[in-house]
């Protein structure tokens, strides 16, 4: 297993089983199963697949396009992939598209040091909010219009956007994906909102001063951190095969090899990912699409059948009999305060399953970050480890 520290922290993603990777690895091996292809299939950080590179050949799959942003920054062997220098050069890019934005747009500044009372601030916020409404005619603008005085300042949407572009000359080489990984960590720890992009927060007299905080945040200063720090990452040279997609989990269950060992830890509430991350989404695809609600979500977010109550079962029901299908064995994360019950879960895998696979259940205590949602009382529940092996 490579050392989770050793791959980066590329974002503040909800579920991410970065701090579990332990008790999942250790639950993998107890099952000591024969087998030479690992699939991650709801990949989302990519962190538990990628952490096996050097066990198995490593699939890796999530349906929101920028997971695949993480799991090609992790799979490849990252150290000395690129030179440090190459940052000198970017910089220089991108100071480029920042000072023609400016000049092209004079008019346009949002002065946050001059900012001294609540009103000043509100009035601030809300110009940025409107040039949604304005026609922009140089390229690359996507960000400034739809998200300034959002979850970023207009002057954070401008470097993202010259970022974004820059990221397109190194299309085909692994600093596409560096540079990328890096701006979704600056734009993760920049953002004014608590962790996911669902809501961002409206300026208040008592959250004015913490707003101001995130406001002035540097998108480069993160950037460039994260930027070396996946460049200093030791690594181990693997020879291992791996494969990246982003299908819907059934799609890809057609594509394993038999006798893969699948990962599976699909959403366990209602909180669509695609809500949650909608502005990641779309800074992958740059595609200025139509969006919608306060928020400012893409129009054609992806509803997942986990996040429904009248579709979790049949959805479950569907992984165990493709998993099943493939002769190969499952691993299945989930909580105890998911959509469905354990019960219902291990009902439904028995009845498919049958008596070619023995079911376990492993479960440990765990206190996930609220990210923010009023919804979640007690945050405290049992992290449960479901699987299936073929006998
Ligand atoms: C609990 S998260 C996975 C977290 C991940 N294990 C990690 O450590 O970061 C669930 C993931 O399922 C993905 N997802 C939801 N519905 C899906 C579907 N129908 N097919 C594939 N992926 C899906 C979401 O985009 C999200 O990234």
């Amino acid at each position: 297993m490579i050392d989770s520290v050793k791959l980066p922290h590329l974002m503040k993603y909800m579920g991410s089983k970065r701090e579990l990777l332990d008790f999942i690895i250790s639950s993998i091996n107890d099952l000591d199963i024969e087998s030479n292809w690992f699939c991650d299939l709801f990949s989302g950080t990519s962190i538990v697949g990628c952490s096996l590179k050097d066990e198995y050949n490593i699939q890796i799959n999530d349906i929101q396009i920028y997971t695949s942003i993480f799991a090609n920054t992790y799979l490849p062997n990252i150290k000395n992939s690129i030179n440090p220098t190459e940052l000198e050069k970017i910089k220089e890019r991108v100071l480029f598209y920042v000072d023609e934005f400016y000049k092209k747009h004079p008019g346009l500044i949002f002065d946050y040091r001059l900012v001294s009372n609540y009103n000043e601030l509100h009035r601030l916020e809300i110009q940025q909010q409107n040039l949604i409404y304005n026609n922009f005619e140089i390229g690359f603008h996507l960000f400034v219009k739809y998200y300034s005085g959002t979850y970023w300042s207009y002057t954070q949407c401008v470097w993202i956007d010259s970022i974004r572009a820059v990221a397109e000359d190194y299309i085909g080489q692994r600093g596409y994906y560096i540079i990328l990984s890096s701006l979704i960590y600056a734009m993760s720890y920049t953002s004014q909102s608590t962790g996911h992009f669902a809501q961002f927060r409206d300026v208040t007299e008592s959250n004015m001063t913490d707003i101001m905080l995130y406001r002035i945040r540097d998108i480069w200063t993160y950037l460039e951190k994260k930027f070396l720090e996946i460049l200093n990452v030791v690594d181990v040279d693997v020879i291992n095969r791996y494969s990246i997609t982003t299908l819907d989990y059934l799609d890809c269950l057609r594509l394993i090899e038999r006798n893969t060992i699948v990962y599976a830890d699909p959403p366990y509430s209602s909180v669509h990912y695609s809500r949650f991350y909608h502005a990641i989404e779309t800074l992958i695809r740059y595609d200025y699409p139509n969006v919608k609600y306060k928020g400012r979500y893409r129009e054609d977010r992806h509803q997942s059948p986990f996040g429904k109550k009248t579709e979790v079962k049949n959805a479950f029901a569907k992984l165990f009999k493709e998993i099943k299908n493939r002769n190969s064995h499952l691993i299945l994360s989930y909580s105890d305060n998911g959509m469905i019950s354990q019960d219902e879960i291990m009902e439904i895998g028995n009845a498919i399953m049958g008596n070619t696979y023995k079911g376990n259940i492993q479960t440990k205590e765990y206190t996930h970050s609220k990210m923010g949602r009023s919804d979640i009382h007690s945050m405290g529940v049992n992290e449960l480890i479901i699987s299936y092996k073929r006998q």
